[in-house]
């Protein structure tokens, strides 16, 4: 299975696409979350990437795209990959099926996760994240057991830096102008497939692998 997934910030690309991962036995790509791994440690990319995530403008296409080029040269991708949060805009679309068409590896599908504003600006201003594994929580719809620590790992819980009030709307913004046209761009390769995001995390679970295993074969 070789799957992107699309979706606004906090449609809950990140809390599927581990599970997603899980059944399907392939890698999570969050090119957020290589991003904030890189922040975390100071390297150069990651001193580039806090320029622009912190104010949740998108990092050059000629640097992320190469990221993911190189990302999908590894071993684990040879029975698919589960992209999250690349491609954003159209030049990143077109570059990932350029990098596909050359390894003869097309997508499958692009899962797009679609949400109301006001449910999304909920999610995010409450969402907790794990600094080790970047497993996500949420004050009061995710809760972890013990308030501060990741369920999974035992890491610390943090606020994105993101995920301010400012940050959001500009995100929004930027989900809006740049990668909404992603959109129309996947409907016409044939590959959209569109799944209401509000609910339950099982039930959205449920929905996204039935929607795949009646369109992918
Ligand atoms: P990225 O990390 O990709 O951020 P994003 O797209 O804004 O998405 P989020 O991670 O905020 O949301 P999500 O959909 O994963 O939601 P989650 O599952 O956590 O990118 C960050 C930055 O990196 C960008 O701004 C840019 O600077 C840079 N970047 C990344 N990719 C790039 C690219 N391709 N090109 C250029 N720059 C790039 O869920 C959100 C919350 O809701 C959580 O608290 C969760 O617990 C909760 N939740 C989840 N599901 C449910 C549910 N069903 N009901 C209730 N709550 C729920
Ligand atoms: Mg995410």
């Amino acid at each position: 299975m070789r799957l992107i997934l699309v979706g606004p910030p906090g449609a809950g690309k990140g809390t599927q696409a581990v599970q997603l991962a899980a059944h399907y036995g392939i890698p999570h790509i969050s090119t957020g979350d290589i991003f904030r791994h890189n922040m975390k440690n100071e390297t150069e990319l990651g001193k580039l990437a806090k320029s622009y995530a912190d104010a949740g403008n998108l990092v050059p296409d000629s640097v992320t795209n190469e990221m993911v080029r190189d990302r999908l040269t590894h071993d684990d991708v040879k029975n698919g990959f589960l992209l999250d949060g690349f491609p954003r805009n159209v030049a990143q679309a077109e570059y990932l099926r350029e990098v596909l068409a050359d390894k003869q590896t097309p997508l499958d599908a692009a899962l797009e996760f679609s949400l109301e504003e006001a449910e999304i600006i909920a999610r995010l201003s409450g969402r907790r994240t794990c600094r080790s594994c970047s497993a996500s929580f949420h004050i009061l719809f995710e809760k972890p057991a013990v308030d501060g620590v990741c369920d999974k790992c035992q890491g610390e819980l943090y606020q994105r830096t993101d995920d301010s009030e400012e940050v959001i709307k500009n995100r929004l913004a930027v989900y809006a102008e740049q990668t909404l046209p992603i959109i129309d761009f996947y409907r016409s390769e044939g590959l959209l497939i569109t799944i209401p995001a509000l609910g339950e995390v099982s039930d959205i679970f449920d929905r996204a692998i039935t929607a795949l295993s009646a369109t992918v074969s």
